[in-house]
């Protein structure tokens, strides 16, 4: 059984993997903290972390009736994230596995993404991977476990990134993916011709900061927006940015000749991207694999499930085990 932790940024989450039928994963989210700062205070997360982590190791304990005592491996999340975040789930998951003799295995954040489309299906390679998340907007065409070959990714902001600086310029909330989310679902997509970032280049790269200059551009210039130019103003970022992410993501599917893309990542969560990723790969012939809704934003349930893809690699080293803010993935 594997005993995970992510507490790389502002949620804090617990995770026991025994199979993919039997798991908890428990996410403590910070939202309603950070929401009247616009954004993550690290120090706040940090000791809300530090509150919660000792609890929520029993919850998600308790909730599958098992005890410290079954534990094989304890898992944790070493990077990439925030230092005060990382170091409370990596020094907690180290004092436990020291104390309780159990093996530890450090995991990569966005290897945890990766793979968590994959958590209740089989796993083959190679397969394309679309990472969308606060800090990333990354293509890999995944080979193997630990064999991940960088083919486009963004050269300024990640989408998550463009999703809630936007919502921070229509004033409609925070985290601003999910809000979009919700209010194009009243808008019309098809109003603002919002430009899509590098869509005529041959590259796999991407870039949203043009999209959200436009945005800000067309607030400034028209200060009094109804309720309607808002919702209409969402709803044709969240088309733009989306329909951007499938164009480049066909695109690689068919340069590296892979017919199975997996999609991962907060952004994953959105659900015009879910059902129009959905209906392009049909008609493209890809095989899409997107997570549950829960293994979309952070969670250690995505930890746990690497842990147990590499669990030969777990040692008592705890020495060797430390939070990287700026670890590499590729
Ligand atoms: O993976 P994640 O939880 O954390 C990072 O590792 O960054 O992703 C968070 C990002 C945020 O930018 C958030 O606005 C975005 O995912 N997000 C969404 C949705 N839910 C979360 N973006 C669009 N639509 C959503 N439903
Ligand atoms: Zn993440």
């Amino acid at each position: 059984m594997i005993l995970a932790f992510d507490t790389s940024c502002d949620d804090t989450s617990v995770a026991c993997f025994v199979d993919s039928n039997n798991y908890s994963n428990i996410v403590s989210s910070q939202n309603e903290i950070h929401k009247k700062y616009g954004g993550i205070m690290p120090e706040m997360a940090a000791r809300k972390h530090i509150e919660n982590i000792s609890y929520l190791t029993k919850e998600a304990l308790d909730k599958i009736g098992v005890g410290l005592s079954d534990v094989d491996i304890v898992a944790t999340t070493v990077g990439p994230g925030l230092l005060p975040s990382l170091l409370v789930g990596v020094s907690f998951a180290k004092g436990l596995a020291y104390a309780n003799r159990k093996k530890i295995l450090p995991i990569n954040h966005i290897e945890g993404h990766l793979f968590a489309p994959f958590f209740d299906k089989k796993l083959t390679f190679p397969f394309m991977a679309l990472i969308v998340s606060g800090g990333h907007t990354h293509l890999f065409l995944v080979k193997g476990i630990g064999r991940y070959e960088l083919v486009g990714k963004t050269l300024d902001d990640a989408v998550g990134e463009a999703f809630d600086k936007v919502a921070r310029i229509l004033d409609i909330g925070y985290p601003g993916g999910p809000v979009i989310d919700k209010l194009s679902k009243t808008g019309n997509p098809n109003r603002f011709n919002i430009p899509m970032g590098l869509d005529k280049k041959k590259t796999l790269d991407f870039s949203f900061s043009g999209t959200k200059t436009f945005v800000k551009n067309l607030v400034n210039k028209h200060p009094n927006l109804s309720k309607t130019d808002i919702y209409d103003i969402a709803a044709s970022f969240q088309k733009s940015s989306i329909d951007i992410l499938w164009k480049k993501s066909l695109k690689a599917c068919e340069e590296y000749n892979v017919d199975v893309l997996a999609v991962s990542g907060g952004v994953s969560a959105n659900s015009y991207l879910r059902e129009s990723f959905l209906n392009k790969s049909i008609k493209s012939g890809i095989k899409l694999l997107l997570p549950s809704k829960e293994m979309t934003t952070d969670n250690a349930l995505m930890i746990a499930f690497v842990a147990h893809l590499k669990e030969e690699f777990a040692t008592f080293d705890y020495n060797a085990v430390e939070a990287n803010p700026r670890l590499k993935f590729y």
